[in-house]
């Protein structure tokens, strides 16, 4: 009888709990079908018979509730219907790239955890509507680019969150707004605002005022009246035609200047391309078509690089040569990974590993066993004498977190670095997978070892003198060894290779204040080991395509989310799977990554405290820690 009881009243909390869970769902749902109905353009082909958090641009947390709707250049038209203010748990709204018109509906005010709004490249018109500035969480505004009028609401800095706002190319008129919130991407460029630029706004760059009436810094200065000659004054449109005239006089001007100048520099470019680089460019385009090949792992490395002819005959003697200048083989630095040369390392058969920052890699595999790295370095900068003592240098850096240089080779041609060879591949390919090979899982105690051997690493080549830095962390340079060690490696390359070839898949790593990639700095390091950090415990890429479509990188990303009351919404659900939410030295770990991406390099830890930091917590980590706060 009791029983009974107990069992009539689970089931009934069963059900209530199921319909309570899935009636917000469904009003999620009533709300996005309600979307798909209203809006005119290319029809949104969801598939309504399965769940909507499958829908093509539809994301939803585990609750589970819609959070995200990314609806970016799908050719939708008209106007908004009143929809989206039912998506009560939305925090990015994207519709950028459309062709919707008409105002922004009002029940957008109901969007109260929404973070990320981006509407630019439409036509919606009307004014900006205030409450937009209400809503307590926005972090992005982007408008841009619409037809959006009137004057900029009064209440911005009602905004206490918002970092960026972007309303150029539009038809926005009146003032600019007294706005002293901390905003750090503003543009207002392309409207017919007028007046004078507010001082908190002054330290902008002019393009993102230039295309208005505007005065004052960091345009030109306002006239002291008000009634300014000289500059541009609105409402008469002669004085206006005129001016925009002169516009196009100067914008054509610019314009050919531009173009004699690139062509200048263009020719100067090719010329000095042709000296020293006509060769590796043919063998630039070799390694493309192996690993295109599918048959990869029958090439060589010979036919990768071109032959080294002119270097004459080489002796397997030669290999262990102890002159560097007169060197014409491989010059070693252990001896203990196996005897081999340049013609037998050339002949061996090689796979293509990856495309790297400074250079491609390849997998060489001898017939007797052995098995090498080769990278071969791109726009080598400095001369043969400075390359080889730099070699030098690098060959007698020995810890057991890097990976260990075996050899190299330098001629005019071909520039070679030889490197122990790491089975389990990289960091990034675990972590986010590779292709084919699907992400496997790594848990919080691999983690946190990974991050201490890296740490470790860094700090070593950071302890040989205050101007050693490793210049190129990333995941993808972070190896494994067969017992999940990390082994950092393309340590101290950064100086001789030419910034211009730099890619820009770095950036996500590269601290704000590098903008030149050979003048690196052991700060520099420290951010880039801090987005190491993040990016190992949330999982995610810090170049991501997602996230740089947002226009946040992998540390604001974190900052925006651990403001909020649920900052372990931030680490892998790989992560947390097994392990009791709010781990305290998970914790402990993402605030010392935050600390090492400050912006500014003086507010960052220095690599030897940053590493005492993670011993701290890994000592600690074997038993569960004590859950206080
Ligand atoms: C939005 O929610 C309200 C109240 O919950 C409801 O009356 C309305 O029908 C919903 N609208 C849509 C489009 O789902
Ligand atoms: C729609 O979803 C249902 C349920 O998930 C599935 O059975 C069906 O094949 C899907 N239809 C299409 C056209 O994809
Ligand atoms: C916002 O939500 C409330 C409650 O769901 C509703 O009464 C109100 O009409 C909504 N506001 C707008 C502008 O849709
Ligand atoms: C922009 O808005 C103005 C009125 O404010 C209207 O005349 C014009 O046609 C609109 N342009 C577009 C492209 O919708
Ligand atoms: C800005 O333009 C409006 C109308 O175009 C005008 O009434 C107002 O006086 C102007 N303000 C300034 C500071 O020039
Ligand atoms: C502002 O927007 C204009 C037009 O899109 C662009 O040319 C300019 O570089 C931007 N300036 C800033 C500082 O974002
Ligand atoms: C500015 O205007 C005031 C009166 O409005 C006038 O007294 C003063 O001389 C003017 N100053 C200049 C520099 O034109
Ligand atoms: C304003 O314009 C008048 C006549 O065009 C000129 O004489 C005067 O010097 C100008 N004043 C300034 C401050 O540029």
């Amino acid at each position: 009888m009791k029983n009974k009881t107990n069992l009539g009243i689970s089931v009934f909390f069963f059900f209530f709990c199921l319909v309570s869970v899935t009636s917000d769902l469904e009003a999620d749902r009533r709300a996005l079908i309600a979307l798909r109905d209203g809006v005119h353009g290319r029809p949104l082909l969801w598939n309504l018979s399965a769940p909507p958090c499958t829908w093509g641009g539809v994301q939803c947390n585990s609750d589970p509730r819609v959070t995200a709707l990314r609806l970016p250049g799908v050719g939708l038209s008209g106007p908004l219907p009143i929809a989206i203010g039912n998506l009560t748990k939305l925090e990015t709204l994207s519709f950028r790239f459309n062709a919707l018109n008409g105002p922004l509906p009002a029940d957008f005010a109901n969007l109260t955890l929404l973070r990320y709004l981006y509407l630019q490249g439409n036509t919606f018109s009307g004014e900006i509507p205030s409450y937009l500035f209400t809503l307590p969480n926005l972090i992005r505004i982007n408008l841009a680019q619409n037809n959006f009028s009137g004057r900029i609401p009064d209440n911005v800095n009602s905004a206490t969150r918002l970092s960026t706002l972007y309303l150029q190319d539009n038809q926005l008129t009146g003032p600019i707004p007294e706005i002293t919130i901390l905003l750090e991407q503003f543009n207002v460029s392309s409207n017919q605002l007028n007046g004078s630029i507010p001082d908190p706004l002054s330290g902008k760059p002019k393009t993102a005022f230039e295309g208005n009436f505007l005065c004052g810094k960091p345009l030109e200065a306002c006239p002291v009246n008000g009634t300014g000659n000289g500059t541009k004054t609105p409402g008469k449109g002669k004085s206006d035609k005129l001016s925009a005239g002169a516009i196009a006089g100067i914008v054509i001007a610019c314009f050919i200047g531009l173009l004699l100048l690139f062509l200048i520099l263009f020719c100067l470019c090719r010329k000095r391309k042709k000296e020293d680089n006509v060769q590796s460019r043919n063998i630039e385009a070799a390694p493309v078509s192996t690993s295109s090949a599918a048959v990869a792992k029958e090439s060589t490395v010979a036919n990768v690089p071109t032959p080294v002819a002119n270097g004459g005959p080489h002796s397997s003697e030669n290999g262990a040569s102890k002159n560097p200048a007169v060197s014409k083989d491989l010059t070693f630095f252990v001896k203990s990974f196996g005897d081999f040369d340049l013609d037998g390392l050339l002949k061996a058969s090689a796979e293509v590993l990856g495309k790297g920052t400074f250079g491609s890699s390849y997998k060489a595999s001898f017939d007797h066993g052995l098995v090498v790295v080769v990278k071969r370095l791109r726009d080598v900068v400095v001369p043969e004498k400075e390359f080889r003592e730099k070699m030098q240098v690098l060959g007698s850096i020995s810890h057991a977190n890097l990976v260990t240089m075996i050899a190299y080779y330098f001629s005019r041609d071909e520039k070679l670095v030889v490197f122990e060879y790491m089975p389990r591949g990289s960091l990034s390919a675990l972590l986010h997978g590779n292709k084919g090979n699907g992400r496997s899982s790594l848990n919080w105690e691999s983690r946190a070892g990974i991050a201490l051997g890296a740490a470790r690493a860094i700090s070593y080549l950071h302890s040989r003198d205050a101007t050693t830095s490793h210049g190129n962390i990333k995941s993808s340079n972070v190896l494994l060894s067969e017992s999940f060690e990390a082994k950092v490696s393309d340590y101290c390359l950064a100086p001789m290779i030419s910034p211009t070839s730099t890619p820009n898949r770095i950036d996500g790593y590269r601290a704000p204040e590098v903008t030149d990639a050979r003048k690196i700095s052991q700060k520099a390091d420290v951010y880039s080991f801090g987005v190491l950090l993040l990016e190992l415990l949330t999982g995610k890429s810090p170049t991501q395509q997602q996230l740089h479509e947002e226009g946040v990188d992998l540390p604001r990303w974190v900052s925006s989310i651990t403001e909020q009351q649920s900052p372990s919404e931030v680490f892998d659900p790989e992560l947390t799977r097994y392990q009791s939410e709010g781990n305290e030295n998970m914790m402990r770990l993402l605030k010392i990554g935050i600390s090492c991406t400050a912006q500014y390099p003086d507010s960052r830890p220095s690599m030897s405290e940053v590493t005492r930091l993670i011993e701290e917590l890994s000592h600690s980590s074997g038993s569960p820690g004590p859950l206080s706060d």
